[in-house]
Parts: structure tokens; C-alpha cells; sequence
């Protein structure tokens, strides 16, 4: 029997095609996709680069969908509120990066946008717990940061039934890896929200695809 889990699903434009970024997004969306995970990547923090401000605010343009910034950057401090004036509705900051994580919270909250933090795979939980108060979000990474199409990491879901047996209350998302055969050992442990690129905008029938990440064995 199938069952057909409520979680919510974050189609990374990661691997969208950017030369036609507005009809990539109408397609997920239309698509059942809840909202966009957007990967912002500066080259430093990972061996990436992708984007910045101007692109949130042309998707803002576009969309009422939650926009969800999952910055992978070394000096969040300094460009979150640009994102939270471009648009974004959450704005998620990597506990690794080297910079004052608890500032970077305060200015994306007093700009009235949701904050999140991120976990790499090898980070413990407890570097989470400083902040849980102040953030709606706790993105827990299932690959390294810095590209899509990455195998899954099953031992990260530790950290997620550790914040849920703690009470934590805000949502939990998972990004990395996740496809039709992991997303049901994500679902299993509670996870609220899935990021996928590849297992969406990477097949045909973007639809059918967030479909399948919904189902689960049951
Ligand atoms: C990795 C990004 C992910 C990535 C997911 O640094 O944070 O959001 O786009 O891609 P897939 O689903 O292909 O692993
Ligand atoms: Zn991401």
C-alpha cells in the first residue's frame, strides 16, 4: 500500500534551467511543489558560485511562493537583510560559517522574514541548540554543500529525530540525495519540508516527480 505523506516539497532551482528560470518555476509550482529552495553559493564558503540578491528579487516578481534562501556563504552577516529586501521569506545560515551567527538571526528576523539554520553532514546537533528559540527553520544537510545530484547520507537523520524527541518546534528540512528511494527514510524520521534538484527539475514530468517524493512505502 502507498501512503501519501503531507511533507512539504522544495524544488532546489539548482537544477533548473536558468535560461528559462520563470517558466522552470511555473512548472514546479503547477506542479504541486509547496515552495523553492534557493541555493546561494559564493565560492568561498563551497567550492561553488550561483547567485545572489537580484536573482530572489526577479523571482519575487514572479511567484508568491515561499522563497527559501539557504545561503552557503562565509559572511551571512553582511548580505542577509539584502536577501530579506529581495524577497526572500526564509533565510537559512550555516552554523560552520565563520562569522556571528546569532547577528546574522536577529537582522533576518527584524526584517520580518523567517530564519533558519543549516547543519552539514559531520556538524552535531547540539551546535544547533544555541539558536532553536530564534529560528523557525533547521535545515539539516544530507550531502556536502556546493553542487546537486550528490549521494544521500542516511546517518544525518539522527539529527532530526534528535530535535524532534527534544520538542523542537519549528520545521525541519532536509536537503541532499533526496529521491524516490530516500525520501521515505526522510519521511519516517519527521522531517517537515524536502529539498530535491535532481529528482525534480532532472525528469520530464516535474509533477509525476513531486508526486513519487511524496508517496511513501508504507
Ligand atoms: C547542495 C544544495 C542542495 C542541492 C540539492 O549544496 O544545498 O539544495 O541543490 O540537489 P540534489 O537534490 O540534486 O541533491
Ligand atoms: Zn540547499
Amino acid at each position: 500500500m502507498t501512503a501519501v505523506s503531507t511533507v512539504k516539497i522544495a524544488p532546489s532551482i539548482l537544477s533548473a534551467d536558468f535560461a528559462n528560470l520563470e517558466a522552470e518555476v511555473r512548472d514546479v509550482l503547477n506542479g504541486g511543489a509547496d515552495l523553492l529552495h534557493l541555493d546561494v553559493m559564493d565560492g568561498h564558503f563551497v567550492p561553488n558560485i550561483t547567485f545572489g540578491p537580484p536573482l530572489v528579487k526577479s523571482l519575487r516578481g514572479v511567484t508568491d511562493a515561499v522563497l527559501d534562501c539557504h545561503l552557503m556563504i562565509s559572511e551571512p552577516t553582511k548580505y542577509v537583510e539584502s536577501f530579506v529586501k529581495a524577497g526572500a521569506d526564509w533565510v537559512s545560515v550555516h552554523v560552520e560559517a565563520p562569522d556571528d551567527i546569532a547577528a546574522a538571526i536577529e537582522t533576518i528576523r527584524a526584517g520580518g522574514a523567517r530564519a533558519g539554520i543549516v547543519l552539514n553532514p559531520d556538524t552535531p546537533v547540539e551546535k544547533a541548540e544555541p539558536y532553536l528559540d530564534d529560528v523557525g527553520l533547521v535545515l539539516i544537510m544530507s550531502v556536502f554543500p556546493g553542487f546537486g545530484g550528490q549521494s544521500f547520507i542516511p546517518e544525518v537523520l539522527d539529527k532530526v529525530r534528535v530535535l524532534k524527541t527534544n520538542g523542537y518546534g519549528g520545521e525541519i528540512s532536509i536537503d541532499g540525495g533526496i529521491a524516490e528511494d530516500t525520501a521515505p527514510q526522510a519521511i519516517d524520521a519527521g522531517v517537515d519540508v524536502m529539498v530535491a534538484g535532481t529528482a525534480v527539475f532532472g525528469r520530464d514530468d516535474r509533477a509525476a516527480a513531486i508526486r513519487a517524493l511524496r508517496s511513501s512505502a508504507a
